[in-house]
């Protein structure tokens, strides 16, 4: 009998399927499929072996005390304050991929160029989590420099492929880390951990436009030198 735990896939299927998801169905993930995927993350390799990685994951009424608590933050005009730094300005070619994937996802969803409230309205989902049924906030320890959230950021691609190989579909969320005050007051996690993203996942809803979008990569030849 298969079980929600029990993995088929294998690696590069897992790596080719996997995408980020931006509709979920209201059901949530079973706790043996959710706790398997935690469990293979948790063998992500990291730095002298430190696992700087923290996460809370929020289901249930957690869940939805910390998302509508954010949108109303966000559709109040308080845009939020970042445990850590980002780029506020890509220039290049990678300003060029990040202007290519918002269109890309616009075209998806059926927004037009000058249609403000569309994409103003395309931004709010974030803050509607998708409708995911599970929310985890990745943390590590504030005073962490960028070397150590190379780590997490390892442990965040294997739990999204443990998750894809397992039938669950997940968005990673820079926009979780506007407002990192909401989570750790639910949670009354330490100050001293700042929150890095958030991972959405649950299933799939395939009749999501959104969902038709399908990201394309530069060729790796564009980003990886050889040497011999
Ligand atoms: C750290 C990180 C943060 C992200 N933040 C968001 C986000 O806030 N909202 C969103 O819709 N997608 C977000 N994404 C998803 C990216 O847009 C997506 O990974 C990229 O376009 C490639 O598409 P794919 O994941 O479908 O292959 C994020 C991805 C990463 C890795």
């Amino acid at each position: 009998m298969k079980h929600s735990q029990d993995i088929s896939m294998n690696l590069e299927q897992a790596i080719r399927i996997r995408r980020s998801v931006r509709g979920f169905l209201d059901k949530p993930v079973p706790d043996a499929t959710i706790n398997k995927a935690f469990e293979l993350a948790q063998l992500s390799p990291s730095n002298s072996n430190v696992q700087p990685w923290q996460v809370f994951v929020a289901s249930g009424e957690s869940r939805n005390i910390i998302q509508k608590k954010m949108y109303e933050l966000i559709t109040g005009g308080d845009l939020g304050s970042p445990d850590f730094d980002y780029p506020m300005k890509f220039e290049g070619n990678y300003r060029k991929r990040q202007v290519e994937c918002a269109a890309a996802l616009y075209q998806e969803m059926g927004i037009a160029r000058d249609d403000q409230l569309g994409r103003m309205n395309a931004i709010l989902r974030n803050f509607e989590f998708f409708d995911a049924p599970h929310m985890a906030f990745v943390c590590m320890e504030k005073e962490f420099p960028q070397s150590v959230a190379v780590d997490v950021g390892m442990y965040a691609q294997t739990l999204m492929l443990a998750f894809t190989a397992l039938g669950v579909s997940s968005c990673p969320m820079g926009a979780m880390r506007n407002h990192p005050q909401v989570p750790r007051e639910v949670f009354g996690f330490e100050d001293n951990l700042g929150v890095l993203f958030g991972i959405a996942f649950g299933y799939e809803d395939t009749g999501i436009p959104a969902n038709k979008t399908r990201m394309g990569r530069v060729p790796y030849t564009e980003c990886v030198r050889f040497m011999n």
